[in-house]
């Protein structure tokens, strides 16, 4: 990878208006899911009505591709492919082929909810990804079927988490969003079922994306207090960071069985050092998770423009990128409008 990255060195990629360059690019392949979570997408607003993206709205690959290509020129070494649930997506390790064969990616995954994973994990990791991160927020199936709200259960969750780590797609990390009230009953369980597998877990503190989940500063687990929790019963210490920025805050069992995560982006903000840029499955670039309105490129893709006008696109809304979302959170920003996590991806 350090000899491709070499030939890709002479490339000044654009920084924003707080000194960050653009580095992970999350791309949702689908606004569609076949779970409920309450904390994502409520029944009572994603119910049989609900209008998702017509077929002709969404990026093709060639689409997704290029505009990925464009990316990486710009600075971008990991790609992660999200939903709404991305293996929904027909033929999604055809995308995981093309964009396996950019120059310069030095790391390609994607979250999902491990329903379909059993079955497409060896797809997906022929066809070049790396990893993967797949949603489980209880080892407890009345907890998780709640949670999911259609019933589905942990074992087949399970099973696509083994189909994936026997693929190869390793390590796998395993998110669970915290509720209080909900599930924080299963963060020992958690880490208990899962320590000494190889599989990491992120404990994930509740956020406020989008506006439809209702969110409550008091349905937020603070990440202290859920390492207060495992460590009290398998003694923890910290580990430092894998690289500058990484989102989850690492933590070691000291007994040698492995690590955990916890992702604090309520109590402890990490937009100084967010280099993420998020492209919506019909390809609208936004520069943060929490943003109300994108810049849309498919409309580009689709008048023929050239890659450098898409470039140039790129870099002058990376340019004016002054997002710190979760660091300025307040009663105020909380009703604000915001796309939902299942349009832009986690
Ligand atoms: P790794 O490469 O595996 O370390 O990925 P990651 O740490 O980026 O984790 P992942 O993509 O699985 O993100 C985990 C969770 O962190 C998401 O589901 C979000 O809840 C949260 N998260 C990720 N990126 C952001 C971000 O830019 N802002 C905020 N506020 N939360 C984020
Ligand atoms: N807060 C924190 N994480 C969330 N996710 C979805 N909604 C939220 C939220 N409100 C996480 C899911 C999944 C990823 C796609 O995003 O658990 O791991
Ligand atoms: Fe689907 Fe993931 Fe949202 Fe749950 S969190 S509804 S699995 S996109
Ligand atoms: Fe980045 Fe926005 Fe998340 Fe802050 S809130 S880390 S700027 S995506």
């Amino acid at each position: 990878m350090g000899r491709r990255l070499g030939r890709l060195s002479h490339v000044t990629g654009p920084v924003d208006t707080l000194g960050r360059p653009v580095r992970d690019l999350r791309i949702s392949v689908t606004d569609r899911c076949n779970f409920r979570c309450t904390y994502c997408m409520p029944k009572e607003i994603f119910s049989r009505d609900y209008q998702f993206l017509p077929r002709d709205e969404l990026l093709t690959f060639e689409e997704i591709t290029r505009v990925a290509r464009i990316f990486v020129r710009l600075g971008v070494r990991k790609i992660r492919l999200t939903g709404g649930e991305p293996l929904l997506r027909k033929g999604i390790e055809d995308l995981v082929g093309m964009l396996a064969s950019l120059e310069g990616v030095e790391d390609l995954t994607l979250t999902t909810n491990g329903s379909l994973l059993a079955r497409k994990a060896e797809a997906l990791a022929s066809a070049g990804l790396r990893r993967v991160t797949v949603s489980l927020d209880s080892t407890d199936d009345t907890v998780f079927m709640a949670m999911n709200d259609v019933g589905f259960p942990v074992e087949k969750v399970i099973e696509g988490i083994e189909a994936a780590a026997r693929a190869g797609l390793v390590p796998v990390k395993i998110n669970m969003v915290v509720k209080r009230g909900v599930n924080d009953g299963s963060v020992v369980d958690m880490a208990r079922r899962f320590r000494g597998t190889g599989h990491i877990v992120r404990f994930i503190e509740y956020m406020d994306v989008g506006t439809t989940n209702g969110w409550r500063m008091e349905d937020v687990v603070p990440a202290a207090e859920i390492i207060r929790m495992i460590d009290s019963v398998f003694p923890l210490e910290p580990l430092a960071p894998n690289y500058r920025g990484e989102v989850a805050n690492r933590w070691r069992y000291k007994d040698g069985s492995g690590e955990i995560g916890v992702i604090a982006s309520v109590t402890q903000p990490f937009c100084g050092d967010c280099t993420r840029a998020r492209l919506s499955a019909e390809g609208k670039l936004y520069t943060c998770l929490f943003a109300s309105s994108g810049t849309d490129l498919r409309r580009l893709l689709r008048d023929g423009a050239s890659d450098e006008e898409l470039e140039q696109t790129i870099r002058r809304v990376w340019e004016a990128r002054s997002d710190r979302y979760s660091e300025i959170r307040s009663s105020q920003t909380v009703g604000l409008p915001k796309v939902e996590m299942s349009y832009i991806g986690g």
